[in-house]
C-alpha cells in the first residue's frame, strides 16, 4: 500500500451492530458483508465471535464466503476469545485477529482492577498467542484518548514488539477534541520506536459529535487505517460514519493528499441495505447519505444550482451512488425498465431475484399509479422477507371508526396453500392485525416498538414498517413494506412469526441470535 493509502475497516457488524436495536441475523449480516465488499472497503469486522454462538457463526459463514477484504474478529486478552476468533476467521483468504484491552486510568481502577503493569503482560500475552495463530494481529489499547500519555507509549511499545502488525487508538467514549486527538498522535510517532514499522489506526466513537473531525484529524497526524461503520451505527451516540470520512478524503484530496480505495458510487445502496436492515433511517439532513443532503430548496441556492453545479454542490449526487432521477415506473414498465432502474440505484440481482422483485413490483403498479425510486429501493430490500414461509399474507381487511374498538380480518395461506381466515377486534387496526396474526399461527408476541418510514413521496408512499417484537425472552426485529401500514405492520410481524416458526421446525441459523441477553458484553 502507498503511504497516502487509507485503509478503510469497517466495524458496522461489530461496533455497530452492538448498538441497541441494530442486532443483524446471520442472513442479513451475510447480506450486509457482500455489500461491503462491493464497496471495497479492505478490511471487515464481521463480529466478536466468543460474545455468543450466534456471533461465532455469523463470523465464521461470513470468513468462509472469501469475500475478498480481510475478514476480522474481536478478542479480549484471553486464549478461548483468540482462539474463537482464528476458528471463525480461518476461512478467509486473507483474515486478521483483533484483540483489545482496556488502559485508562477509570478503565484500570473501575473496570479491570488491574495494575498497568499486569495491563501490559496481558496484552503481549494475547498478541502473542494471536501471532502464532495468524500474520495479521491488531491491537487495541481501549479508552486509549484518556490513557496517561507516556504509559500509552509503553503499551503500544510493548503490542509492537510482541508482534501487532495495527495498532489502533480508540476514543471509546467519544472525548477527544481534533487537536488533542493530533497531539497524542504525533506524541506516540516522537515516543514509540519501530512506530513507523506497523500501521496506526483510529477508532472513534461520536459522543460529542467529533468523530469524523478527530478520524481526520488522526489521518493528518499520521493514521492509515479509519475505523467506521455505515451511517454511524454504534454504541450511544454511534461510531465514525463511513460515507462521511471517506468522502470528506476525496472530496478534499487536495488538502489530505490522501486516498481509499472506496468504489464511492456503492455508498447510497450500502447505506439504504443498513438502515432497512436495522430500521434506524438516517435524518434527512444527514451528510452524503440523508434525504436532503443534495436537494436544494432556497431559491437563490437553485438559481445557482441551474447557472452551475458547483456553486452550492461540493459533491455529485452520481459519486455517492445516488442516482436517483426519480424517473416514474407504472403499471405498463416492463420488465427491462424495470431491471435497468434497479441496476442504476445501484443494486446487482440475480435472475431470480430480479423475477421475485418484479413480481412485487407489478403487485405495487396495480395499487399505486406512480412508482418512484424509493418504493423500488423498498421493493428490493425487503424481496428477501416476501413468501419464505411458512405463512404468508393473503389478505387482509381492516374497520376502524372512531370510539369503537377496531376489527381486522385476515387470510394466511400455508405450505401446502391451505387457508385460514381469522378476524379480531383491538384498540386500533394494528392491534387488531396483530392479533389475528397471533390467534392465526398460534405464535404470540409482546410488541415491543412499531417504526414507520416513508418510502417515496406522496399520500400513496409505501410505508416500510420495522417492528420489534419480544418472544421466549428475546427480541426479534422484523420489515414489512405497504402502501397500507397496518398492512406493512402485518408484514413486518408476519416474517418474524416466520422466523419463530422455522427455527422450531429445524432450528435455523436464521435465527436473530444476536439477542442482548445471550451475549457476553465488552
Ligand atoms: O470503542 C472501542 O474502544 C472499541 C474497541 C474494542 C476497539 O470498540
Ligand atoms: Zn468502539
Amino acid at each position: 500500500m502507498g503511504e497516502n493509502q487509507v485503509r478503510i475497516f469497517d466495524t458496522t457488524l461489530r461496533d455497530g451492530e452492538q448498538a441497541p436495536g441494530c442486532s443483524m441475523t446471520l442472513r442479513e449480516k451475510l447480506r450486509v458483508a457482500k455489500a461491503l465488499s462491493e464497496l471495497r472497503v479492505d478490511i471487515i469486522e464481521a463480529g466478536f465471535p466468543a460474545a455468543s454462538p450466534g456471533d461465532f457463526d455469523a463470523v465464521k459463514a461470513i470468513a468462509d464466503e472469501n469475500l475478498g477484504p480481510v475478514i476480522c474478529g474481536l478478542a479480549r486478552c484471553n486464549p478461548d476469545d483468540i482462539e474463537k476468533v482464528h476458528k471463525a476467521v480461518h476461512g478467509a483468504e486473507r483474515h486478521r485477529i483483533h484483540v483489545f484491552v482496556a488502559t485508562s486510568k477509570i478503565h484500570r481502577e473501575h473496570k479491570l482492577k488491574m495494575a498497568k503493569e499486569e495491563i501490559i503482560k496481558s496484552a503481549v500475552g494475547a498478541i502473542t498467542m494471536a501471532r502464532e495463530l495468524c500474520d495479521d494481529v491488531e491491537f487495541s489499547p481501549e479508552d486509549a484518548s484518556r490513557t496517561e500519555l507516556s504509559y500509552l507509549a509503553e503499551v503500544v511499545s510493548a503490542a509492537i514488539e510482541a508482534g501487532a502488525s495495527t495498532v489502533n487508538i480508540p476514543d471509546t467514549v467519544g472525548y477527544t477534541v481534533p487537536a488533542e486527538f493530533d497531539e497524542l498522535y504525533r506524541y506516540l510517532k516522537e515516543h514509540v520506536a519501530r512506530i513507523d514499522e506497523i500501521t496506526l489506526s483510529v477508532h472513534c466513537h461520536n459522543d460529542l459529535g467529533m468523530a469524523v473531525a478527530n478520524s481526520l484529524a488522526a489521518v493528518r497526524a499520521g493514521a492509515r487505517q479509519i475505523e467506521c461503520t455505515i451511517n454511524g451505527i454504534g454504541e450511544r451516540a454511534g461510531n465514525c460514519s463511513l460515507e462521511e470520512v471517506v468522502m470528506a478524503i476525496k472530496t478534499r484530496a487536495e488538502f489530505f493528499g490522501l486516498e481509499t480505495g472506496v468504489d464511492t458510487t456503492r455508498l447510497y445502496p450500502t447505506s439504504r441495505l443498513v438502515s432497512s436492515i436495522t430500521g434506524m433511517h438516517p435524518p434527512r439532513n444527514k451528510a452524503i447519505v440523508g434525504e436532503n443532503a443534495f436537494a436544494h430548496e432556497a431559491g437563490i441556492h437553485q438559481h445557482g444550482m441551474l447557472q452551475h453545479a458547483s456553486t452550492y454542490e461540493i459533491m455529485r449526487p452520481q459519486d455517492v451512488g445516488l442516482s436517483r432521477s426519480n424517473l416514474v415506473l407504472g403499471k405498463h414498465s416492463g420488465r427491462h425498465a424495470f431491471r435497468d432502474r434497479v441496476r442504476e440505484l445501484g443494486f446487482e440481482l440475480d435472475e431470480f431475484e430480479t423475477n421475485r422483485a418484479f413480481q412485487e413490483f407489478k403487485k405495487l403498479a396495480d395499487k399505486k399509479k406512480d412508482v418512484y425510486d424509493g418504493d423500488i429501493e423498498a421493493i428490493v430490500m425487503n424481496a428477501d422477507n416476501v413468501s419464505s414461509g411458512p405463512w404468508t399474507l393473503k389478505s387482509l381487511e381492516t374497520h376502524t371508526l372512531s370510539e369503537q374498538p377496531a376489527q381486522a380480518t385476515l387470510t394466511l395461506i400455508d405450505e401446502d396453500g391451505a387457508e385460514t381466515t381469522i378476524s379480531a377486534t383491538g384498540d386500533g387496526p394494528v392491534a387488531a392485525a396483530f392479533l389475528a396474526l397471533e390467534q392465526a399461527t398460534g405464535v404470540t408476541l409482546v410488541l415491543k416498538n412499531f417504526e414507520l418510514h416513508s418510502a417515496s413521496v406522496g399520500e400513496d408512499a409505501q410505508g416500510e414498517v420495522t417492528v420489534t417484537v419480544e418472544y421466549d425472552g428475546k427480541s426479534y426485529r422484523g420489515n414489512g413494506t405497504s402502501v397500507d401500514i397496518v398492512e406493512a405492520g402485518s408484514r413486518a410481524c408476519l416474517e418474524v412469526i416466520n422466523r419463530i416458526l422455522r427455527r422450531r421446525q429445524r432450528d435455523d441459523s436464521d435465527i436473530d441470535s444476536t439477542a442482548s441477553m445471550e451475549r457476553a458484553t465488552i
